[in-house]
């Protein structure tokens, strides 16, 4: 992509990876992503705002080329993450003068993990700026969206919030803007849910401090930027509070049916007594829409048929997951199918300790469900409706 411009003198110059699928070995890219860099010209001097990741680095040096820039003073590190922050060494190397600013503990982070010599980075205080001449960067210190060391950096005349991660999506688009609120509101929201949930209090605070701020556009380090910030911000809002919704997700997998014939019975018994519920076969899923629907559930249930004596791998997988994301939910439960017997219950149970829910009386049976057996998941419906009712979420 070339440089695109933003303001006058203001450009994004970053890479779209339109066929990444993988991040961090772990996330998938469904839409691919982009590694928005950003150019800030000054009368005086110039900034360079969040590299790229170093398999695009071409890209981005053609589009400095492009736009004839000789001199680079401040190269703006808001993450340590190699995404964003990888392309600095041959940044420093082909602009001699450049320094990089971050805050104190990405200047460590980027000595540790990039080798950069420390006397190439200079560490900036919360609140701290920089004069361009005629523009002003303020650098705003946001830990935990998603590492320690994070920060935003807030281009003063242009109300433009330099986010990185922050307020980013994994999504590939030749479109600079959003272009669909409610389509890149869902992408932010997987992003946010793979990445930031766990450190939601933090990022509340974060977010409240950014309203001091003003803000006309908002320019991640992922996806496209966002020309209505005020959408974005109210999304996160909702997600970062500790109130969830009226909303059951069942994750589950069957290895013969008797557990999906649960799982079956019991969605409809949800429905009937007026609770939304999101369903997600274990051996099929998208692990970030999984995510997001953790954003607000207020409960969730895993499916889980025993095997080897205890539960299935995709079951323990996706407790796993749901313990480091840490999400807002208030009830939690187990269902599912066994033979002969098993510590099935006990050992998901054990892996759930992050999440600080109270644990409903779990539904199993032995092979295929019978009439007790629908009987008692109408029950554990009743049951997760009557405690939705209770704490205001129904
Ligand atoms: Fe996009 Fe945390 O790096």
């Amino acid at each position: 992509m070339k440089p695109r411009e933003i303001r006058p003198g203001v450009h994004a110059i970053g890479a779209i990876d339109w066929d990444r699928r993988l991040f961090d070995a772990l996330i998938p890219l469904p839409d691919g992503t982009s590694y928005n860099s950003y150019l800030v010209r000054g009368s005086e001097k110039t900034a360079l705002v969040d590299t790229v990741d170093p398999p695009m680095q071409l890209t981005l040096f053609e589009n400095l080329g492009q736009l004839g820039v000789d001199r680079i003073d401040y190269v703006i590190a808001n993450h340590a993450e190699p995404d964003h922050s990888g392309t600095l060494p041959q940044i420093l190397a082909k602009y001699p003068e450049a320094t990089v600013l971050a805050s104190p503990k990405c200047r460590g982070m980027l000595v540790d993990m990039l080798l950069l010599p420390e006397e190439r980075i200079r560490a900036v205080e919360d609140g701290e700026t920089v004069s361009l001449g005629d523009r002003t960067l303020e650098f705003i210190h946001t830990p935990w969206v998603h590492w320690p060391e994070t920060m935003v950096t807030h281009l003063r005349e242009e109300r433009i919030l330099f986010s990185c991660d922050f307020f980013g999506s994994h999504v590939a688009t030749a479109d600079l803007y959003v272009s669909d609120e409610a389509k890149a509101t869902e992408a932010a929201k997987i992003y946010y849910a793979q990445i930031m949930m766990p450190f939601r209090s933090n990022i509340r605070r974060n977010l409240e401090r950014l309203r001091d701020y003003e803000i006309d556009i908002i320019a991640p380090s992922h996806g496209p930027l966002h020309d209505h910030p005020e959408v974005i911000m109210a999304a996160y809002g909702d997600w970062v509070s500790e109130t969830p919704t009226n909303s059951v997700v069942v994750a589950y997998v069957s290895m013969h049916g008797s557990t999906m014939k649960m799982v079956e019975h019991f969605l409809g018994a949800l429905v009937r007594e007026g609770v939304n519920v999101s369903q997600f076969d274990l051996t099929t899923v998208d692990t970030g829409k999984l995510a997001a629907a953790l954003v607000d559930a207020a409960t969730v249930v895993i499916g889980a048929p025993t095997v080897l004596g205890g539960a299935h791998p995709l079951a323990a997988n996706a407790a796993f997951l749901v313990n480091a994301l840490k999400p807002k939910t208030t009830y939690l439960s187990i269902i599912g199918s066994f033979g002969w017997g098993g510590r099935a219950v006990e050992q998901l149970a054990g892996m759930l300790p992050s999440v600080k829910a109270e644990v409903l009386e779990p539904v199993l049976c032995r092979g295929f469900p019978k009439k007790d057996d629908f009987t008692a998941l109408d029950g554990l419906a009743a049951t997760i409706a009557a405690k939705h009712r209770e704490s205001g979420f129904l």
